[in-house]
């Protein structure tokens, strides 16, 4: 039987962002009923046990990240609302926010009621005009109807959510660059611990989650664990440490595929099945090359590479639950936002492209970041220009896999994310470099000045 989504069951209804639309659906008989029947430990330990995790990029589960608040703090404590995504290719929770805003407004009274919140902040990036107008609506629709404010539904629980808009910078989806943001100051990551769930916002207990966190919370309070739990893969036997992938879950697909989408299936789709099935194929009849399988962060497939251990497969095969991409050597899932490379498209243009942003977006403030970043773009630029050496590809491997907080050598995982591409391209599609500084060939797209990007 096709999957029906839930997630986004809603989001092609007329005036699916109204309130009364949303209630006409069940909408927010689910935080009623907790407030009545629940404590907020019963929340908490449903969303622990139906195996959430988190859909902001670093898979930690959701449950248990709020269980890490100090017990009975006097308060205040704070959910912050990671609505920053600026992931590239990433749109799936814009197509929330946009579409159906009361979903995950629900989930973020779930979850403050959970973890005894009286105030969440939601952060929406600068660029995000429709969704901050469309939330701002939803919010005030709220208040009306005193859904929002003090002793809601008669419950004595009081919450207030604030819009943020946001600083137009990628570090600012980093959780502890989003509290800096938020408090008025430029997004520099903290040095952690402290975690936010000890000191965050304001120097107060901190939850961040992401929108379609979030988004999940609301449908397992309504639907139940063993619901949740029917989707998805279970844990690795092999691998103790894995929490397994459980759940419905957004995949946005851009990048040269027919039909750009955000789509919801189960966890654990094939990279191929999304790409062929959901995408409508590569575009103009062309095949795949390579693939971004969860932003650029994640590093690269190689579809024609074969799948170890698995015959006639490839890389294209991969399942894209949260073990999926480090199966052929990418970071993780990331945001799931699946970006399709074609085979007529330069690795070291599109490499080039990625140097940029990285460098673009790095804050500065760790040397190797700040200093990897920019001269993993000049290196990538020299190598557009027909100008590479061929000792630029061991240089370019070596300066990613030194930066980031993996290695330890940086705050925070932008320059882990800047690394991956860079490996997984060289190490990945090295005969197509090395054939290209052979032959000094120049990118058509390299404009004649010494050097672009760097700011
Ligand atoms: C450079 C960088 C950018 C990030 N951008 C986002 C983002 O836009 N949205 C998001 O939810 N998480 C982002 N994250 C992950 C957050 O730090 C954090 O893990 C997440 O918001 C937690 O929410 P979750 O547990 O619900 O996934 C980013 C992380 C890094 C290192
Ligand atoms: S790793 Fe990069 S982006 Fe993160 S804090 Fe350091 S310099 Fe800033």
């Amino acid at each position: 039987m096709p999957y029906e989504p839930v997630l986004l069951a809603r989001i092609n209804k007329p005036n699916s962002g109204k309130l009364e639309g949303y209630r006409a659906d069940g909408g927010y008989a689910t935080i009623e009923r907790a407030l009545k029947e629940k404590q907020p430990i019963d929340v908490t330990t449903q969303v622990k046990d139906s195996g959430l995790r988190g859909r902001g990029g670093a898979g930690f589960p959701c449950g248990l990240k709020w269980t890490f608040l100090p017990k009975d703090h006097p308060g205040p404590i704070y959910l912050c609302v990671n609505a920053d995504e600026s992931e590239p290719c990433t749109y799936n929770n814009r197509i929330l926010m946009e579409k159906d805003p009361h979903q995950v407004l629900e989930g973020i009274m779930l979850a403050c009621y959970a973890i005894r919140s009286q105030k969440a902040f939601y952060y929406v990036r600068y660029e995000y005009g429709d969704s901050f107008r469309s939330l701002q609506a939803a919010i005030d629709e709220l208040y009306a109807a005193k859904l929002l404010g003090q002793n809601i539904l008669g419950s004595g629980f009081n919450l207030d959510i604030v819009l943020h808009r946001g600083a137009g910078a990628y570090i600012c989806g980093e959780e502890t660059g989003l509290i800096e943001s938020l408090e008025g100051k430029r997004a520099w990551p903290r040095i952690k611990p402290p975690f936010p769930a000890i000191e965050g916002a304001f120097r107060k207990p901190t939850i961040v989650n992401n929108v379609e966190t979030l988004a999940c919370v609301t449908q397992i309070m309504k639907r139940g664990i063993d619901w949740f739990k029917s989707f998805g893969v279970p844990p690795d036997p092999k691998n103790p440490r894995d929490a397994g992938s459980y759940g419905p879950k957004l995949y946005t697909l851009a990048g040269h595929v027919e039909k750009p989408v955000c789509v919801e299936v189960p966890m654990g789709i094939t990279l191929r099945d999304l790409v062929e099935k959901h995408g409508g194929g590569v575009w103009k009849g062309r095949k795949a090359k390579a693939v971004n399988p969860g932003g650029l962060s994640m590093g690269f497939v190689d579809v024609n590479a074969p799948l170890k251990g698995e015959d006639g497969k490839t890389e294209y095969d991969i399942p894209l639950d949260f073990n999926g991409p480090g199966r052929v050597g990418c970071l993780g899932l990331g945001t799931a936002a699946v970006t399709v490379i074609d085979d007529q498209t330069s690795m070291i243009d599109v490499l080039h492209n990625v140097c940029q942003f990285f460098s673009h977006e790095s804050c500065g403030q760790c040397t190797p970041c700040r200093e990897g970043t920019g001269w993993m773009l000049k290196i990538t630029d020299r190598l557009r220009r027909g100008l590479g050496r061929k000792e630029d590809l061991d240089i370019l491997i070596d300066v990613g896999d030194r930066i980031g907080i993996m290695p330890g050598t940086t705050i925070c995982g932008l320059s882990d994310g800047a690394g991956w591409p860079v490996k997984t391209a060289i190490r990945k599609f090295r005969a197509e470099f090395e054939a290209a500084i052979k032959s000094g060939a120049k990118s058509k797209y390299a404009k004649s000045l010494a050097l672009a990007g760097s700011h």
